[in-house]
C-alpha cells in the first residue's frame, strides 16, 4: 500500500485551523512544514503532495476575501521553492507537487523538477493539472480559462515535451575529464526539437540527467481527457472517490486503458484522496468530527461547495434547493455531475449538500480509531478500489500525530505497508520500474 499526505500546516478540513487542536499561526512558516516533513517520514509515508493552483481565490467577488480559508491559498509558497527546502530536512521521503499545464511553458517546468530531482537526490515528482482554478487565467494575462478539451490537447503535448527535454542527457553525458579537457560526452546528449499544435520547444535542456532519470509523473484529472492522458502518460494518478464503488470503477477503468495501450497496469498506481478523522477512540473521533463540522460557517459552506461545483451559490439562501448544475461549465468537473445526482434524487437544500461535501472536499471521509481506519482502507486496497491513499489530516498536527503513532503502525502489523525504506528514490518506493 502505498501512503502520501498533504504538505499543508493548516488542516485538511477547511475549518480545521480553528480547532484547538490545530497549529496557532501557520501562514507561510517554513518551520511548521519542515515539522509535518519529518512527522510523514517517521511515518516511513511515500511523499508529501502539494496541491496548488495561482489566483487567489474570492478576488472577483464582491466582499474582497470575506469567505476566505486557508484552502482558498491566498498565501502559500511556490511549491517546488518549497519542497527544495523540504528535501534538505528530510532524507527519504518522496516531494511530490503541483504545475499547470495551461499557464507554464514546458521548459520551465521541466527545468525546475529536473532540478528538484537532483536537489532532493531522487525524489521529485510533478502532479500534472490543467487547472482547476479559472480566476488563474487573469494572473497570466489572459481573457478566459480555456474549456476542458483545449487544456486537455495542451497537457498531452506539454508532457511529451518535458519528457522529450527530460531525455535530452544521459546519466554519463557530462565526464569532466581534467587531463583531456573533455567537460561532456557530445555523443551523450539528444537535442529535442518538439513542435505542436499547441506549444514548441527546443532543448537541450540545461539540467543533466536527474537522478530517477524522469522526475515522477503524477496526473490529478478524473474526465475523459484526465484519464486518456493518466493512462498514455502517468506514473500515479490522484482519484477522488466518494466510496468504495467509485474508485473500484476508476481504478479498473485506467488499468484497462493502460493495458489496452499496451502498458503495464501495474505500473500506474492509483491513489485515492481521503479524509481522515482518527480518534484515540471512536466517541473521540466522533466528537472531533462534530465539532470541526459546527466551525463551517455558512458563508465558508457556501464559498467552498461553488468552487467544489464551480457555480457561484452566494445569491441564493442556503435553505433554498441546490440548482440545476446540470449544465456543463469552464473549469467544472465531474464532481459537479455527481452533486447534481445527489442533490436531486434526495432533494437536497445548499445547506445539506455542503454539510455533506465539506468535510471530506467531496471524497470519502474514514472516522475511527486507528483499527478501524485501517479495516476502511484494506478493504479498498484489497478489492483493486486503489494503490494507496493521500490522506488528508483533519487536523494539524493533531491527525498527523495519530497516523504516525497508530494508523500506520496498525498497518504495519498487517503486513500492509512498510516499516522500513528499502530504496532511496521515490521511483523506488512506488514500486515503480527504472526508466529506460
Ligand atoms: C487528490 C487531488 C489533488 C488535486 N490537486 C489539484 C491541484 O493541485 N491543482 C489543481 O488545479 N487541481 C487539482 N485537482 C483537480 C484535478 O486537477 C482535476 O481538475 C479534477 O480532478 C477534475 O478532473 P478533470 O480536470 O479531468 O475534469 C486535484 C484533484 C485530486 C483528486
Amino acid at each position: 500500500m502505498h501512503l502520501l499526505t498533504w504538505l499543508m500546516g493548516n488542516s485538511y478540513h477547511v475549518a480545521g485551523w480553528r480547532h484547538p487542536l490545530a497549529w496557532d499561526r501557520t501562514t507561510m512558516r517554513l518551520d511548521v512544514l519542515i515539522e509535518v516533513a519529518k512527522m510523514a517520514e517517521e511515518a516511513k509515508l511515500d511523499a508529501l503532495f502539494i496541491a496548488d493552483g495561482n489566483a487567489v481565490r474570492n478576488m472577483d467577488k464582491v466582499g474582497l476575501f470575506e469567505a476566505n480559508t486557508p484552502s482558498a491559498r491566498p498565501a502559500v509558497f511556490d511549491p517546488v521553492t518549497l519542497m527544495a527546502a523540504v528535501s534538505q530536512h528530510t532524507q527519504h521521503i518522496g516531494l511530490v507537487s503541483t504545475a499547470s499545464t495551461t499557464y507554464e511553458t514546458p521548459w520551465s517546468v521541466a527545468r525546475r523538477y529536473a532540478s528538484l530531482d537532483h536537489i532532493s537526490a531522487g525524489r521529485a515528482a510533478w502532479n500534472v493539472v490543467t487547472g482547476s482554478n479559472t480566476g488563474d487565467s487573469m494572473n497570466f494575462g489572459l481573457d478566459r480559462h480555456p474549456d476542458r478539451e483545449e487544456r486537455y490537447a495542451r497537457a498531452e503535448e506539454f508532457v511529451d515535451a518535458c519528457i522529450a527535454l527530460w531525455d535530452s542527457w544521459d546519466h554519463d553525458a557530462f565526464v569532466e575529464r581534467k587531463d583531456t579537457g573533455q567537460y561532456l560526452d557530445s555523443s551523450r546528449v539528444r537535442t529535442p526539437d518538439f513542435r505542436g499544435t499547441h506549444l514548441s520547444v527546443k532543448g537541450p535542456l540545461n539540467v543533466a540527467r536527474s537522478p530517477q532519470g524522469r522526475p515522477v509523473l503524477f496526473h490529478a484529472g478524473q474526465s475523459e481527457g484526465g484519464r486518456r492522458l493518466a493512462a498514455r502518460r502517468a506514473d500515479c494518478i490522484f482519484a477522488a472517490a466518494a466510496d468504495v464503488e467509485a474508485a473500484r470503477e476508476y481504478t479498473s477503468d485506467l488499468k484497462r486503458r493502460r493495458a489496452e495501450l499496451g502498458g503495464d497496469p501495474d505500473q500506474l498506481k492509483v491513489i485515492v484522496s481521503v479524509a481522515i478523522y482518527l480518534g484515540r477512540t471512536e466517541a473521540e473521533a466522533t466528537t472531533l468530527h462534530q465539532e470541526l463540522n459546527a466551525l463551517i460557517t455558512p458563508e465558508i459552506g457556501v464559498d467552498f461547495l461553488g468552487k467544489t461545483v464551480s457555480e457561484d451559490l452566494t445569491g441564493y439562501s442556503i435553505d433554498d434547493p441546490v440548482p440545476d448544475l446540470s449544465r456543463a461549465v469552464v473549469g467544472g468537473n465531474s464532481i459537479r455531475g455527481q452533486l447534481d445526482a445527489i442533490a436531486k434524487a434526495e432533494h437536497l437544500t445548499i445547506r445539506q449538500l455542503y454539510e455533506r461535501v465539506v468535510p471530506s472536499v467531496g471524497n470519502a471521509a474514514l472516522i475511527g480509531t486507528a483499527v478501524q481506519v485501517a479495516d476502511t482502507m484494506e478493504e479498498w486496497f484489497a478489492t483493486g478500489a486503489c494503490d494507496g491513499f493521500v490522506l488528508g489530516a483533519a487536523i494539524s498536527p493533531f491527525t498527523l500525530t495519530l497516523i504516525r503513532d497508530e494508523l500506520v503502525p496498525e498497518l504495519q502489523r498487517r503486513g500492509l505497508f512498510r516499516t522500513e525504506y528499502t530504496g532511496t528514490t521515490l521511483r523506488e518506493h512506488l514500486g515503480l520500474g527504472p526508466i529506460s
